[in-house]
């Protein structure tokens, strides 16, 4: 199958076959033409895919070494995303479907993110608790039994990411923030600043708080010596790990648990996606807190931010599930998990 992505500032292509398998993954960025605004433009974001989707596409299917006529099917990313970007690759796909007589379908950018965990472990199957941490989202999700994915916690304001790249912004460091601060953390001290837990009731979370306290602790001081920068960077950092993971435990191990059990089988699986699953801190706070307690699946850091890889995975899932989509269909700039 040839999976397009093309939500937001990744033009990407790739070839998976079933299984899942894959047998390429190309990503061209576009991190240096948003740089100089500090963030996604979107009319840029989408003439850039405009210009670069079908040499990306022919690249992935040679670097798989895949003919044209060994193409079975087309998976594209039909929403969540900007509208203009989505367009981009939805009219693409189907194009290359009608002139090649191939069933396309449609896949959520967000279910995506989960399943990705497939490339890495084939013969993971629901239930799973997955939590989807992106530029644009933070979700506690349910993969179910049934195939669909529910969400169970979201957050109140800004995502994970955004929390990241808004913070970064405060520290004066280049976008997008979150590998920025990930990278200066490393020469900070986690517990130079006790930032506040940021909490929300239920499953939910909410990033708002910490980001003010940030802006408070970087005004408080006239200027920012290089080390005081890195142990802001390392707190920050931390409190967003330790509110996204707290949340986390509460979802897999919830107390009292209800009858029946946690939900989540014997041995539960949780899998962590999205951008800032490529976070080192996260990844590694993670496998202390859960690895000895659950199934931990995190994807190879290039599989957590955007590719076509996972919608790959996901456009093999839905087809077994529900089948190819009658075409022609819209790209969902506000498409959920389904
Ligand atoms: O999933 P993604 O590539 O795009 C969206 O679907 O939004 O996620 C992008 C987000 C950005 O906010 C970026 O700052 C964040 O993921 N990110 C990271 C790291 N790498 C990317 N956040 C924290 N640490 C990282 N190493
Ligand atoms: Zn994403």
């Amino acid at each position: 199958m040839l999976a397009i992505e093309t939500s937001c500032d990744e033009t990407a292509a790739a070839v998976v076959a079933s299984g899942p398998r894959l047998l390429s993954n190309v990503i061209r960025s576009q991190d240096e033409l948003h740089a100089p605004f500090g963030g996604v433009v979107p009319e840029i974001a989408a003439r850039a895919h405009l210009q670069t989707l079908v040499p990306v596409i022919e690249r992935a299917l040679e670097s798989a070494g895949t003919r044209w006529e060994q193409v079975d099917g087309v998976a594209v990313t039909r929403g969540p995303g900007l509208v203009g970007c989505l367009l981009v690759g939805v009219n693409v796909a189907q194009a290359i479907a009608w002139a090649r007589k191939l069933p396309v379908v449609g896949v959520s950018h967000l279910a995506a993110h989960v399943f990705a965990a497939l490339l890495e472990e084939p013969e993971l199957r629901p239930p799973v608790l997955g939590l989807v941490v992106s530029g644009g989202h933070s979700d506690l999700v349910r993969w179910q039994e049934d195939g669909s994915i529910a969400v169970i916690g979201r957050t109140r304001d800004d995502a994970a990411g955004e929390a990241f790249d808004k913070g970064a912004r405060i520290l004066g460091l280049p976008f997008p923030g979150g590998p920025a601060i990930d990278r200066l953390a490393t020469a900070g001290d986690p517990r130079a600043v006790a930032f506040p837990r940021p909490r929300a009731p239920g499953l939910d979370f909410s990033f708002s708080g910490v980001k003010t306290a940030l802006l408070y602790e970087v005004r408080k001081r006239a200027a920012l010596s290089e080390q005081e920068r890195a142990d802001l960077a390392a707190s920050y950092q931390e409190a967003i790990v330790d509110a996204l993971l707290q949340r986390v435990e509460a979802a897999l191990f919830p107390s009292p648990v209800g009858e029946g059990g946690s939900g989540w089988g014997p041995s539960p699986t949780l899998v962590i996606g999205g951008g800032v699953a490529r976070n080192r801190r996260l990844r590694e706070a993670a496998q202390q807190r859960f690895g000895s307690q659950a199934r931990l699946v995190i994807p190879a850091p290039e599989l957590c931010t955007d590719n076509a890889a996972m919608i790959g995975a996901a456009g093999l899932i839905e087809w077994d599930r529900r089948g190819p989509d009658p075409a022609p269909f819209d790209a969902d700039p506000g498409l959920g998990f389904a």
